[in-house]
This record gives structure tokens, C-alpha cells and sequence, in this order.
């Protein structure tokens, strides 16, 4: 039954994000033994696993990258030299709803419009779509595919079927950043949370072993629902960017639009205390971050924050100039100023800062991006390798649309994997380089069986 208030179809054929690289994927597929250039180290055995918005049905009402879309994980598992692929929707009950139905039935969630009882029945009347399309993180037995600020699905590591929606033992009860941080040291995997309504900003911690160690626990000195969407995290400290992109409830309510820039507000820096004890509060100008390498403590406890700053969150402020990324390193000083230096010097647009995950909040030397290259594909379409020892920075350009960078170690050889997407032919690849010689280019390439849309987060998972 269609509601007669139902949202209009959206202009595919126009959309930028749901044509091209972008557009949906709707086959599920598993494939072995795929066709390998170069050589899969023999002892290389794991999955490099991928999230991304991927539109179930065509959307109805309206389409925001990336808010809208559901989730769709591809897994990349490696071992005995082969390849094999697999991929799935993240079936929350709205997918399910959708897919009995042949249709979209939930509308973009900048739309206000819900669907109804005749619709849905009573249990899904009136909810919002559920978004866990933006990152994949497994922790202590539990492999999440991740929301913004919502709790994650459970899937199973074997076939990537959707398990159950989780609050992690609580500490996830109010929701979750889609970019938790686990330290390798204690095993803890550490969130935040935003919300709308008071309290604006919790903190959670769980255990090694998937029990909460502290349930959302809330950041005092927040008075404004504030976008924050990834974190960095220290052995001391949680680092929180909180940049001036505010809820606007009110205009969102009368037609204007739910996120606010308020560059008067300027940046604040919030250290929060592992231990518990006060959150630091430091400030600085306004400017934007979707995304943060890594942090730690120096000796003289200060600490240094390597992340992608943009002048001003694109499409949310008529700001004049143009809106650009560096990779910059910040000193924070927990009592004074912060100060900050540009690391990246020619990649132009980067984003997705990555590093060897075993040394979240410790010093790190390397950090991959992807960024523009030469050219005028409009896609980002090279890997940039910045050496923070050396001072130095490389580049891989393949001549496709290419993603996020995952760090694999290898007892061969450690890798850098990424998923690629040649724009002309449509076909997908898995590239692996060298971590000691990425610019070289390749060492194995593996042909992706269906056409892999450009999205967002991932993570390599050992077997
Ligand atoms: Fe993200």
C-alpha cells in the first residue's frame, strides 16, 4: 500500500551521489578464487572489511551524502595466496520492511516525513530510517557496523548476515559515534556520543572483554547539540573537536536547515580525563574536522593530534572562500594555547586519514590519505603517504576513484589495501601496496566480481 502523502521519487539520473562511483549496488554475491595481479602473500589471512551508504531501493523524498543511504559491508578475505569477496546489506528493519515491500518506504532523514501504520504497522509507524552505513568495527567478539550517533547492528563475521542491533552492555544505550577508538594497549574500545537534547555529549568505555566499564557518562561545559563526528584518544585523554556546526532544531522545524555554522562560536577543544577527573577546555579558530589519524601524550604532557582540517563544513555556510583540507599536527596544552603545523603540502582535498591501528594513542611516523590528484576526474583519485620522521610525503595515483586506506599488517611485508573504482569501466579493484614503498604502486590487485560503490570506513580484521 502506498501512503498518499509518500515522498516523490529523487532525481537519480542528477544526483551525484547516487550515479557514477556512487551508484548503488544492489547484488549480493559471494565469490572465490578471484583473479589476482602480482602475488597475496601466502601468510596474509583476514578480511579487509568496508562500509559505505548503499540505497536499498531507490530513494524517495531527498538523498544527503553521506546521512542517507543504507549500509552495505563488502568483505575482501585474504589467505593461502587467494582472494575471495563477499558482500551484504545491513539489514536493519526498515531494509526488511523495504525489500517485502519492492520499494522505498522511509524517506530521506532530512525530510521530517515518516511512514505510516497501514504502511509499516505499529512498531516501525513513525520512526526515522536507521543509518549503520558508516563504519564497520569489531571489537571483543562483536563485529559492528556503525551509525552516527546511533547504536550499531551486529553482524557475523562468517557471512556478514545482520544479527541484532546492540547497546554494548550499555555503554552504547544512547548511541555511539560511528568512529570509536580502541586502544591496543588495555583492549578498551572508547566512544562518544552527541545528542540533541541534554545532555549534549557522553562518554562510555568497554572493556576487552564487551562489558561497559563506564556507561554514558555526561562532558560537563556543553550547552549547544553540536556535530561531532570522530574522535582521537590518547592513553590519558579523549580528544573531542568541537567545531561550530550546530543542531538548529528550531529552523530545522520551520524549513531551514538542521545543521547551523556558527564560525563566531570558534573551536573548542575538550581533553577529557580517562581516569574521570575535569575535562580540559581549550579554544581555538572555528574550522571543521570530519576526521582525526591519531593523538598521544608527549612527556611533558602536552598532546599532539595529527587530522584533516577543512576551512568550514562544505554545503552548510555561503563562506566566500574556498573550502579546502590539510593534514595538520596540533600540541595541545592542556593549559594553554594550541598550536598547529601543516604536514601535508601539496594533496590537494585529502580526507580519510589512516594509520597503523596497533598504535592508536601512541607516536606514529606514517599517515596515509586519500586525496585529488592531477586531473580533472572530480573524484578523489590518489593515495598520499606522509612520513612524519622524514618529513616527507609520496603518491600513488592509479587513474581511478579510490577510498579510505586500511593498514595490514603482514609478517611478509606490511600492506596498505584500498578499493578502487575505474569510472570509465565501472570495474572494481583491491590494491595492495608496500607500506614501505607505496608510490611503487601495487604488489597484488585483486578484480572485485561486482562494481564496489565509493563509500566510506573499514578495517582489516585478522582471521
Ligand atoms: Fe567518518
Amino acid at each position: 500500500m502506498t501512503s498518499p502523502t509518500r515522498p516523490a521519487p529523487v532525481d537519480l539520473a542528477h544526483h551525484s551521489h547516487l550515479t557514477g562511483v556512487y551508484a548503488p549496488q544492489r547484488t549480493e554475491v559471494d565469490v572465490d578464487d578471484l583473479p589476482v595481479t602480482g602475488s597475496l602473500p601466502e601468510s596474509l589471512r583476514g578480511s579487509y572489511l568496508r562500509n559505505g551508504p548503499n540505497p536499498r531501493f531507490d530513494p524517495i523524498g531527498s538523498y544527503v551524502y553521506p546521512l542517507d543511504g543504507d549500509g552495505m559491508v563488502h568483505a575482501i578475505s585474504l589467505a593461502d595466496g587467494k582472494a575471495a569477496y563477499r558482500n551484504r546489506f545491513v539489514r536493519t528493519p526498515m531494509v526488511i520492511a523495504e525489500e517485502a515491500a519492492g520499494q522505498a518506504i522511509w524517506s530521506g532523514i532530512t525530510d521530517g516525513h515518516t511512514p505510516s501504520v497501514a504502511e509499516v504497522g505499529p512498531d516501525l509507524a513513525g520512526t526515522v530510517r536507521e543509518l549503520p552505513d558508516i563504519n564497520i568495527v569489531s571489537h571483543a567478539g562483536r563485529l559492528m557496523a556503525m551509525a552516527e550517533a546511533d547504536r550499531p547492528y551486529l553482524l557475523a563475521p562468517a557471512d556478514l548476515a545482520t544479527l541484532a542491533r546492540t547497546d554494548c552492555d550499555g555503554a552504547m544505550r544512547v548511541g555511539s559515534t560511528a568512529h570509536p577508538k580502541i586502544d591496543p594497549v588495555t583492549g578498551e574500545l572508547v566512544l562518544f556520543n552527541y545528542g540533541l537534547e541534554a545532555p549534549f555529549l557522553t562518554w562510555s568505555v568497554i572493556g576487552p572483554d564487551g562489558s561497559a566499564v563506564r556507561t554514558p557518562t555526561p562532558v560537563e561545559g556543553l550547552d549547544t547539540p553540536t556535530m561531532i563526528h570522530d574522535m582521537a584518544l590518547t592513553e590519558r585523554y579523549i580528544v573531542l573537536f568541537i567545531c561550530p556546526l550546530r543542531f538548529d532544531l528550531v529552523a530545522a522545524m520551520t524549513g531551514g536547515s538542521l545543521l547551523s555554522w556558527r564560525p563566531d562560536d570558534g573551536t573548542r577543544i575538550a581533553l577529557i580525563p580517562r581516569d574521570g577527573g575535569p575535562v580540559r577546555w581549550l579554544t581555538m579558530d572555528p574550522i571543521w574536522v570530519w576526521h582525526f589519524a591519531n593523538a598521544f601524550d608527549n612527556p611533558d604532557g602536552s598532546v599532539t593530534v595529527d587530522y584533516v582540517e577543512w576551512t568550514y563544513p562544505n554545503g552548510f555556510t555561503d563562506d566566500p572562500r574556498r573550502d579546502t583540507s590539510a593534514l595538520v599536527r596540533a600540541r595541545l596544552d592542556p593549559n594553554g594555547p594550541v598550536t598547529r603545523t601543516t604536514i601535508s603540502e601539496k594533496a590537494v582535498n585529502l580526507e580519510f586519514p589512516r594509520v597503523d591501528d596497533r598504535l592508536l594513542t601512541r607516536d606514529h611516523h606514517r599517515v596515509a590519505t586519500v586525496a585529488k590528484g592531477p586531473g580533472d576526474s572530480g573524484d578523489l583519485d590518489s593515495l598520499w603517504f606522509h612520513d612524519l620522521q622524514a618529513g616527507t610525503e609520496t603518491c600513488w595515483t592509479p587513474g581511478v576513484a579510490i577510498g579510505e586506506p586500511i593498514f595490514i599488517p603482514s609478517a611478509d611485508g606490511d600492506l596498505w589495501g584500498a578499493i578502487g573504482t575505474d569510472p570509465e569501466s565501472m570495474r572494481s579493484r583491491f590494491y595492495l601496496l608496500a607500506a614501505d614503498d607505496p608510490a611503487a604502486g601495487p604488489v597484488a590487485t585483486v578484480d572485485l566480481p561486482i562494481r564496489v560503490p565509493a563509500g566510506l570506513h573499514g578495517a582489516w580484521l585478522p582471521a
